[in-house]
């Protein structure tokens, strides 16, 4: 993402590295016995569906328009 120069590619990174940060709060809430197994995956997909339809294919769209396939 760097090497390709990618605009965006900070905000990317942070919100990747707040997935990160937030999957470890719930993980340790789980360990806790605070929340259900269930909370992880609910979360998991609450994240991942609408990163991968926007940053994701924003992403993806730049590599086109610069040639790489
Ligand atoms: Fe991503």
């Amino acid at each position: 993402m760097e090497e390709a120069g990618f605009p965006e590619r900070e905000a990317h990174v942070a919100e990747h590295s707040a997935l990160i940060e937030h999957a470890k709060v719930r993980l340790q809430l789980f360990r806790n016995g605070a929340i259900g197994a269930l909370v992880m995956p609910n979360f998991l997909k609450a994240w991942l569906i609408p990163h991968m339809q926007i940053m994701d294919r924003k992403y993806a769209a730049f590599l086109r328009r610069h040639g790489v396939r």
